[in-house]
């Protein structure tokens, strides 16, 4: 019943907005629930899940929930200051599809993990995937704090096109730029996951081994 009064709602809003004003982001495209991860192995305090499955996330509607995701306030809780995993960027296309699967996937190389598994794993909440103003605002949002956040080695996987005016040029880059404790923002391969090429380094240690990308 709120449910679909919510979706009710959601679905006039969509078209009081408009598809056609809403700015479709790098980011929220096509953007799906990330798969679950196999737990660690590692023993820990608490006894593993008897499934030892990942917890699944929910999708809040957002229109029914703007007021609350503007105080931001639990977004900003579920990616912890300094994040506990190595951040995974992602932006872009290519083959035509989103790389953000192929981020994903780089996570279990890097010990890394993207913002949507993250606030999967610790909100158990899925970003959005809907193109209106609000759900762009909460993408750039949680993109920041998850720059903010960063101490260390940030990560990114960039399609073969990127949205020169898209969250990773515009928010992503520069937060990580101006975040003092960021050592080096290194580019995966999107076919091996091993380092191509870093985008910022603070010193030539921070990047043994690996090249400037090209207009780094
Ligand atoms: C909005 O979403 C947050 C995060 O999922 C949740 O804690 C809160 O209860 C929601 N509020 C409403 C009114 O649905
Ligand atoms: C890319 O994807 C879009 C939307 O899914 C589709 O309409 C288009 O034909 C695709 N283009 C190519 C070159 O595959
Ligand atoms: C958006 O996500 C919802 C909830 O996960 C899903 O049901 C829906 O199919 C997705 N829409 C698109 C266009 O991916
Ligand atoms: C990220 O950090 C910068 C620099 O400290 C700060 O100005 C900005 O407000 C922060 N962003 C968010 C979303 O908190
Ligand atoms: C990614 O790795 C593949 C396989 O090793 C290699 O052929 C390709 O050139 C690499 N891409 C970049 C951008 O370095």
């Amino acid at each position: 019943m709120m449910l679909s009064s919510s979706l009710a709602v959601f679905s006039l809003l969509l078209v009081v907005l408009g598809f056609a004003n809403a700015l479709p982001t790098d980011n929220n495209a096509e953007y799906r629930p990330p798969p679950p991860r196999p737990r660690p192995t590692k023993p820990s305090p608490r006894p593993p899940s008897p499934t030892g499955v990942a917890p699944t996330c929910v999708q809040p509607t957002l229109t029914a929930n703007e007021t609350a995701w503007s105080t931001k306030r639990f977004i900003s809780a579920n990616l912890p200051d300094p994040l506990k995993e190595a951040p995974i960027f992602w932006s872009g296309q290519a083959n035509n599809q989103s790389v953000v699967s192929i981020a994903e996937r780089c996570g279990a190389s890097v010990h890394g993990a993207t913002v949507g598994m993250m606030m999967c794993e610790n909100g158990h909440f899925t970003m959005p995937n809907s193109t209106t103003p609000a759900a762009h605002e909460l993408w750039n949002y949680a993109s920041e704090i998850f720059a903010n956040h960063t101490a260390g080695r940030a990560y990114t996987v960039l399609g073969s096109t990127v949205n020169p005016s898209g969250t990773w040029v515009k928010v992503e880059l520069p937060a990580l730029k101006r975040n003092k404790r960021v050592t080096s923002v290194v580019q995966l391969n999107r076919t091996t996951c091993a380092n191509d090429c870093y985008w910022y380094c603070t010193e030539p240690k921070n990047c043994a081994g690996i090249k400037p990308c090209e207009g780094a």
